[in-house]
């Protein structure tokens, strides 16, 4: 018979300890190892599609958790089916971050603050892929079946035809869900959450350490195995960081977290790690009564063809492959020379430093008894350096009073001689900014050939002085 053994994982990192000890050796956290013991190797916990899932860890032979078949190493170019096929989810914002849709077999981790609206999200996914083709298995270990359809209703309002292919179920016995997926035959999992799952067969609370890596494994497996998709919701910690050892993240394809500003009600989905695509996209979504929103445009509040007040000045940035517009607003009002404030929301406070003195030295303002405000309208957060003149301009306008016209788009990094540098997809941020209304662009003069026939008229500016003459 195999032998039991006991080691000590660690809650943050996962590193595994032969003993226990008051920090772990490999993080630095305090108090953060737990026991952990290892399974015996024979033990089945489930069945899917005919195949095993064994009481996973390696076996005393090495082998893996699912013996799906002898594997054999093979040489790169006889493996076929490269191609990675997707499905969509009906969400084309959740399809974005995903890279185009989610990957049959793929697992998704989606992490996010209580309330923010996971269950929402996956509850919205899970009736766009039933509508799309799909057959949905909705997994709940925290709320009821009534306590989902009083969602769906809300969601849905008159519209719930046609989703008989949507199932739900209530269960927090791993055993159990892994039964269902093998009736069910989904195409897609939803599982919220799995801090709540447990395996009997171990004798860990629900939410260990322990539990919490083996129930996420077996799922995975069953993913694999049966080529659905897998999401799965984890909490978040006070920190913010998904709760489980760092190893829940190392065993998932996809890690997603979904934030937000409660009291606005706009919420942004980033990737934080995709095998399967780029981690730069993000999926903009508003909550609203009816339920989440897709907001492809979500920074409608800013108008491209306004502006034309001391103090802002229009700009856009990159969030992936999309062109954002945004506004930034400075003020400047009467310090204490040697301790005048310097406050920045929703920008970098150095980089804000730095473009301060910037203005002192190269644009010859005195700033040093200013107390100085930056922020961005509408409470988004941007740190692309394409922005800097946009900051800069708006300080300056603000400290002189004076204004850019109406409708100009302020594009370019500034470095620390005072020069202009050019910015990334300069055309693609024009064309954007033009199609919303902006007539006016100063650009870096690097790159004064590349906006010349996008149909707004750019100003090239290759020093911050030059930029300076722009303000009435
Ligand atoms: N009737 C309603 N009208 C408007 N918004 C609502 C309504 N009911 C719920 N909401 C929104 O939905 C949010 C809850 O969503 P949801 O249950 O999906 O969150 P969650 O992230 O799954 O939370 P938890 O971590 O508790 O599971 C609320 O915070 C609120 O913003
Ligand atoms: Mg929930």
């Amino acid at each position: 018979m195999a032998k039991t053994r006991t080691t000590y994982l660690c809650r943050d990192c996962g590193g595994v300890h032969p003993k226990w000890m008051g920090r772990c050796p490999d993080c630095g956290g305090w108090d953060t190892l737990e026991a952990f013991r290892e399974p015996e190797a024979t033990a089945t916990v489930g069945t899917v599609a005919g195949v095993a899932l064994r009481g996973e860890g390696m076996g005393e032979d090495g082998s893996s958790v699912a013996e799906l078949t002898l594997s054999q190493a093979t040489p790169l170019p006889d493996v076929v089916g490269l191609e990675v096929p997707r499905r969509s989810t009906g969400v084309a914002e959740f399809d974005r971050v995903l890279g185009g849709g989610i990957v049959p077999g793929a697992a998704v981790l989606l992490g996010g603050e209580p309330g923010i609206g996971k269950s929402t999200l996956l509850l919205q996914t899970a009736v766009g892929m039933v509508r799309t083709g799909g057959r949905v298995l909705y997994a709940s270990s925290e709320e009821s079946p009534q306590q989902i359809k009083l969602r769906a209703d809300r969601l849905l309002g008159e519209d719930s035809e046609g989703l008989d292919q949507l199932f739900l179920c209530t269960e927090t016995s791993l055993v159990r869900i892994l039964e269902q997926i093998r009736r069910v035959e989904p195409t897609f999992i939803v599982l919220d959450s799995i801090q709540m799952v447990h395996r009997t067969d171990l004798d860990a609370p629900a939410g260990s350490t322990t539990q919490l890596r083996r129930c996420c494994h077996d799922l995975v497996q069953a993913a694999k195995v049966t080529q659905a998709g897998l999401v799965v919701v984890g909490h978040v910690t006070k920190e913010g960081q998904l709760a489980g050892p760092k190893l829940l993240e190392h065993v998932v394809d996809v890690v997603l977290a979904f934030e937000g500003d409660r009291d606005r009600g706009h919420r942004v989905l980033r990737a934080a790690k995709n095998r399967f695509g780029s981690t730069q996209e993000i999926g903009l979504f508003e909550m609203t009564e009816h339920g989440l929103q897709e907001a492809d445009q979500a920074a409608e509040a800013v108008d491209a063809a306004g502006g034309g007040t001391p103090g802002l000045a229009l700009s856009a940035t990159m969030a992936g492959t999309r062109c954002l517009p945004i506004e930034v607003q400075a003020l400047t009002a009467t310090g204490f020379l040697g301790s005048a404030k310097r406050r920045a929301s929703g920008l970098d406070a150095n980089r804000l430093a730095m473009l301060i003195a910037v203005l002192e030295k190269h644009g010859e303002q005195r700033l040093a008894d200013q107390d100085i405000f930056a922020s961005v309208a509408g409470g988004a957060r941007v740190v692309e350096p394409a922005v800097d003149l946009a900051i800069l301009m708006a300080i300056a306008g603000a400290h002189l009073g004076r204004r850019l016209d109406r409708g100009t788009v302020v594009l370019g990094e500034v470095g620390l001689a005072g020069e202009v540098r050019s910015v990334r997809h300069l055309e693609q941020r024009l064309r954007e900014m033009g199609r919303r209304g902006a007539k006016r662009a100063l650009i870096p003069g690097v790159q004064a050939a590349q906006g010349m026939t996008l149909g707004v008229e750019c100003v090239p500016v290759h020093r911050v002085s030059d930029a300076l003459a722009a303000l009435d």
